[in-house]
């Protein structure tokens, strides 16, 4: 066997409430311990290079984890591991440190600065990450080339499709090389030629190595992760292995000839 490496994140017995008493709103509660029927928290270790689909209906709580997982916001009780760093204690700015480090973010509405270019949007978390200008461009641009939109560094979002204007969002998101993309619904607002070359270039990323966590109420979307996870009440009821971590996501793994 291989030598096991540490989870790149490893979330033990977390709990996150909205409210107090009576009217709290338990979002993430885990199993209930029996007898006494109190939330035990949810567990959930993932591994580096896995590329997991966090599925449910609305109000089941996954964006509440994904806020926990992207370091948006602490759980209540229950610890979190990122990386190996114990993330559940820190105060704002040192979260954000950790965000711009080891996060990239792909949001369904895009979120990309109105009237920038592309290469700019793609340089912008680098800035934020003091790499000088001359590197800045090479790596965006780089980044650029990845998702195929070498030829539209100049444009602005308003120049640019949905479909483009996701895959610039994507380039943002790994331009730093963070240890984990996560994506919430990145789908949700394209047409389903512009979802097909977004999750190809998803497909690719993870392929090469990337920790992929993607949140989707889509079955075509759960379709291209190893790993599928169904969250319910605030507790994951299921969790389904797809494809071996260390292989290629299904979808490439399909189009391999035997
Ligand atoms: N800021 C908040 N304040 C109070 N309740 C919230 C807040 N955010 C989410 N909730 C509640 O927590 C539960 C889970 O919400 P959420 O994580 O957004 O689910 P999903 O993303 O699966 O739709 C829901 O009952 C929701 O109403
Ligand atoms: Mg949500």
């Amino acid at each position: 066997m291989a030598a096991t490496k540490p989870p790149v994140i490893r979330i033990s017995r977390v709990t996150k409430s909205y409210g107090q008493g009576d009217s709290a709103v338990h979002a993430l509660r885990g199993p209930s311990a029996p007898g006494t029927g109190e939330p035990l928290g949810v567990s959930l270790d993932i591994e580096e290079g896995d590329y997991v689909a966090v599925m449910g209906s609305s109000g089941s709580g996954k964006s509440t984890l994904m806020n926990i997982l992207g370091c948006l916001d602490v759980p209540t009780s229950g610890r979190y591991l990122l990386d190996g760093t114990d993330v559940g204690h820190l105060d704002e700015s040192r979260l954000s440190l950790v965000r711009n480090r080891k996060i990239g973010f792909i949001f369904q509405s895009f979120n990309l600065v109105p009237r920038t270019t592309a290469l700019a949007q793609v340089e912008l978390p680098l800035a934020y990450a003091g790499v000088r200008a001359a590197e800045r461009r090479r790596r965006a641009l780089a980044a650029l080339e990845l998702v195929g939109l070498a030829d539209r560094a100049g444009h602005k979002p308003n120049e640019l499709s949905g479909g483009q204007q996701q895959r610039v969002a994507v380039a943002r998101a790994l331009v730093t090389a963070p240890a984990m993309l996560l994506a919430d619904e990145p789908t949700g607002n394209l047409d389903s030629r512009s979802t097909a070359e977004v999750l190809a270039i998803i497909d690719r990323l993870n392929a090469s190595g990337r920790t992929v966590v993607v949140i989707t109420h889509e079955d075509e979307v759960a379709l291209h992760a190893k790993r599928v996870l169904r969250l319910v009440d605030g507790a994951i009821v299921d969790d389904v292995r797809r494809a071996p971590v260390d292989g290629p996501p299904p979808a490439l793994a399909a189009e391999v000839p035997a």
